[in-house]
């Protein structure tokens, strides 16, 4: 008899998948890595590299987005064996939230305790300028509150329980080792809350205001399913956003949001994220 529920991925498939991986790969990670838009250049930083096309992967969802490399490339960085996801999959692209979490559950299996996402944001907190980089302190689920959760449907124990906590989604040591590092490098940080909204459009002045209004310090189209998969098993997790821009929030405003400028925002502070994150990932 059919399933009176939507159809999603069983624990098999996943475990299909990462056997694959495993059986490919040398060493097994323990630190995985989102790339967000434009930030994939971190995967350049690995030695010793494994890269493997999304397309050569059991059941693995394929990125649409142009400039997303889609591959998964394994390796050292800073002397710790990472895997890098360069190309994630968004809610916008069309895919379902548990094809946009696959890949963390498949690194779950694999035997990673930590996830590192990363992703391009528009700033909402007014304190804020383009170029800088947020941590991560929280987050706003709109999608997941609107009924878009990866965890809906039957839950598979093996993973995670029924109704797991969020309240600590964003792990306080790797927050305190994020601020240690970055005070070394002289690199100012912000911290704050990330809205996910579920896009492709920017926002308008009204939902701006209404974002700014419910305490979200930055906005962006991604990052929050995978952190909720990832926390439903046990991984610890950092965020990290660069501002790309800041969000219209007055009718009289002539700036329009736009990719290219997201774009261009991403390639000034990449090289110092990049660094960020290799510096961090060292210690963990
Ligand atoms: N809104 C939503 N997502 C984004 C933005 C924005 O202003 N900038 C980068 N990603």
């Amino acid at each position: 008899m059919s399933s009176p529920v939507e159809s999603s991925y069983t624990y098999e498939d996943y475990k299909k998948t990462a056997d694959w991986l495993m059986a490919t790969i040398e060493q097994k990670p323990k630190v995985a890595i989102i790339c967000g838009s434009g930030l994939g250049g971190l995967a350049d930083l690995l030695q010793n590299k494994t890269v493997l096309s999304y397309k050569e992967i059991p059941d693995f969802p394929q990125s649409t987005v142009h400039g997303h490399a889609g591959q998964l490339v394994f390796g050292e960085l800073n002397g710790k064996f990472c895997v890098c996801m360069q190309g994630r999959f968004h809610f916008y692209e069309g895919y379902s939230c548990s094809k946009v979490t696959y890949p963390v559950r498949v690194f779950s299996l694999l035997g990673v305790e930590t996830l590192i996402v990363t992703n391009a944001a528009g700033g909402l907190n007014s304190t804020f300028k383009v170029g800088d980089i947020m941590l991560i302190k929280d987050h706003i689920n709109f999608p997941g509150m609107a009924g878009q959760s990866p965890l809906r449907g039957p839950n598979e124990e093996r993973f995670g329980l029924r109704f797991p906590c969020m309240s600590d989604a964003y792990d306080q040591d790797l927050l305190r080792l994020a601020k240690q590092t970055a005070e070394k490098e002289n690199c100012v940080l912000q911290e704050g809350v990330y809205c996910m909204v579920g896009g492709p459009t920017y926002e308008t002045v009204a939902e701006c205001r209404l974002l700014r209004t419910l305490g979200a310090d930055a906005v962006g189209m991604s990052t929050v399913p995978e952190v909720v998969v990832a926390r439903h098993c046990r991984l610890r997790v950092l965020g990290l956003s660069i501002i790309t821009n800041m969000v219209v929030s007055d009718y009289n405003c002539t700036n329009h949001a736009n990719h290219e400028e997201v774009l261009e925002a991403i390639e000034r502070r990449a090289k110092d994220l990049q660094k960020l994150v290799s510096n961090l990932v060292s210690q963990i």
